[in-house]
Formats: structure tokens, C-alpha cells, sequence
């Protein structure tokens, strides 16, 4: 028997909708890429979350046996990822994000290391800068994936920079005991080295639209990467600044890093406040377990307060579950989970 065609439609946030068709066996990200449409994605399976999407109308189910990283009160409140995703009727998405994100197409680049400087016992600062005739462009919170030159993998990083630090490109790297970047960092980089990139990825970034409303940024170990360059971007932004809180962690004083950094926003930034956590051995000045235990009553005054939440999945599922206590909107948390790799 032929496969049903359904019509499916996706609404922007920014109040743009395209539709589509789709067979009923078919994923629905897969129709609408051959559609042209410009959604967000990267794994295709199911893994990354990155096309996410909220059913309004209609009926859409996960393929069946298909594995998914949504949990099941997400997939119970109407949340999808399109790439799993089989329509049973038409039916109409909702997405987190303007009709303008998904169409800055990855791209493969080449980089110059520039210089790779130790900031912690095991973080390291690595500045690059793209070849003369390459460009990428980002959004604060993407990231981009890194071959690692001598052994045939990839590592993905989300810059600390900024699109106006271009051609520069500043990102911070976890040191793992083994680890291929982390060997190939410690034993063989040097100034000049030339990496290939390739970018952007990912659906956690700075929304635009929120850009006036208070932010809060809870931020885990080199998860602070991307949050450094959310408050960059929105202290680049002309006009007044928001309110802006970040609550940031490290497992202990010794391996903290990035301190000079945040303390220089602050001189810059009057309206960021800044929490400094560790889950051991706490030293003056510092607040004594996770970045989530210091959020507190009273941080959350506004109904628009918008959160980014990046580390790891613990410490993002423990804030959402906070922040949504102290009154943030489930819909204007956004969050990317870091997973330190080998
Ligand atoms: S593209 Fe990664 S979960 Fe769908």
C-alpha cells in the first residue's frame, strides 16, 4: 500500500511558517530538508536534540524502536525531535528559533593555532584564527567541531569569542588524561598548526529576541564557554543592558579557571552579578556546592527572566527543575548538555 502523504507545517519564532508533505513512514526532518526548509539539526538519531520541536496541532509520533534522548513527560507535553519524527495526520510545529538560524549551512574551515595557554590544571585557553580565505560565522552558544590532526576524530567546542572577535576564535578545552585533543594539545600542538573546523552546530544560542529581559547562566566546568560568549554579545549589543546573573562552578579551588575573565565583565558589565561555586574545599569569596544550589529565592523577579544552562546533564536537569521553581518559563530555558570526550 503507498505510504499516506501528510502536510506539515513548522512556525518560526519569528512568525515565519513553511509547510511540506511528508509519507507517514518517512522522518519528518528528512522531508524537510528535501523541502529546503531551514531547520536546525546535526545528528540525525535521535542523540543531539537539536531539532527539537513543539506539536501545536496534529498527530506526529517517534519512529517505533527508534531511541531518543526526550524524556517521556517531554514527549507527553508534545515535545519531538523531527529527525525520529513519522506524522500520522497533518499537523503543525512550533520551533525555538527565527527562520534566519537554520540557514547559516555548516561549513568546513581551516584555522591557525595562535596560541595554547594553560588557565587552570586542566583547562586550556586555545586562540586560533581562520585561514585568510575562510569564514565562519556563529551564533553565541554554537559550537564547532575540531579534527584532531593525528587522530582521525572529532571534538566539538563551543567558542568563548564572539562574531566580532572574527577572524579570532577562542575556545576552552578540558584536559582528560588520554584524551585525543588533550594528548595532541600537550604533546604535540604548536603556534601555527593548522586545524580543520567544521560549523556551526547546535540550537542552544543567545535568542535575539530575548536580548532585554533578565538572564540567568548557570555554567558548569568549560561549560562556561559559551555563556562567556552570550554576555560578551549582549555587552556588545547597543542600548541598555539587562540584568544578568551567572552562577558558575567547578568541582573545586584547584581546578577552577576563568576568574580574571568574569571579574573583568563585571567591571565592564555593572548589571552581570556573578557566583562563584565549588563543590569541595571552599575558599573565602566562594559559595560552597553546585552552581545550582546557589540560585536562590528572590533571583528570579521578572515573568521574561530567560536561562541558559550549560554542563553537565545533572546539573542542567537540577537547574531547569530549580529555575522553573523560582518562576522561569519552562519555554525560555534553554540548555546545551557538555560531555567531556576521550
Ligand atoms: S538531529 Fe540530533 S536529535 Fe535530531
Amino acid at each position: 500500500m503507498k505510504d499516506a502523504m501528510h502536510q506539515v507545517t513548522v512556525n518560526f519564532a519569528d512568525g515565519v511558517s513553511r509547510s511540506f508533505s511528508v509519507a507517514g513512514e518517512a522522518s519528518i526532518l528528512d522531508a524537510a530538508i528535501e523541502a529546503e526548509i531551514p531547520l536546525l539539526y546535526q545528528c540525525r538519531s535521535g542523540g543531539c536534540s537539536s531539532c527539537i520541536a513543539q506539536l501545536a496541532e496534529g498527530e506526529a509520533r517517534t519512529r517505533p524502536g527508534a531511541s531518543s534522548s526526550l524524556l517521556a513527560s517531554e514527549y507527553a507535553a508534545g515535545q519531538r525531535l523531527l529527525c525520529l519524527c513519522q506524522a500520522q495526520s497533518d499537523c503543525t510545529f512550533t520551533l525555538p528559533y527565527g527562520s534566519e538560524v537554520g540557514s547559516s549551512v555548516a561549513r568546513e574551515v581551516h584555522a591557525f593555532i595562535d596560541s595554547i595557554e594553560r588557565i587552570a590544571v586542566n583547562v586550556v585557553r586555545l586562540t586560533l584564527e581562520l585561514a585568510d580565505d575562510d569564514w565562519l560565522e556563529f551564533r553565541p552558544g554554537q559550537f564547532v567541531q575540531i579534527e584532531v590532526p593525528g587522530y582521525g576524530v572529532l571534538r566539538s567546542y563551543s567558542p568563548s569569542s564572539t562574531l566580532a572577535d572574527l577572524p579570532r576564535l577562542q575556545l576552552l578545552v578540558r584536559l582528560l588524561p588520554g584524551g585525543a585533543m588533550s594528548s595532541y594539545l600537550e604533546e604535540k600542538a604548536q603556534v601555527e598548526d593548522v586545524l580543520t573546523l567544521r560549523g556551526p552546530y547546535g540550537a542552544f544560542f543567545l535568542r535575539e529576541e530575548h536580548k532585554r529581559a533578565p538572564h540567568i547562566f548557570v555554567a558548569g566546568g568549560t561549560g562556561l564557554a559559551p555563556i562567556l560568549s552570550m554576555i560578551d554579545t549582549l555587552r556588545q549589543c547597543g542600548g541598555k543592558k539587562p540584568p544578568m546573573l551567572l552562577s558558575f562552578g567547578c568541582a573545586t579551588p584547584e581546578v577552577l579557571f576563568g576568574l580574571d575573565d568574569i571579574e573583568l565583565r563585571q567591571q565592564w558589565l555593572p548589571t552581570l552579578e556573578a557566583r562563584i561555586c565549588v563543590d569541595r574545599e571552599p575558599t573565602e569569596g566562594l559559595h560552597h556546592g553546585s552552581p545550582v544550589s546557589a540560585l536562590r529565592e528572590g533571583d528570579v523577579v521578572s515573568p521574561d527572566t530567560v536561562a541558559y544552562l550549560c554542563g553537565p546533564q545533572p546539573m542542567i536537569n537540577a537547574a531547569t527543575a530549580r529555575l522553573i521553581e523560582l518562576g522561569v518559563a519552562a519555554e525560555n530555558i534553554f540548555s546545551e548538555q557538555f560531555v567531556a570526550s576521550h
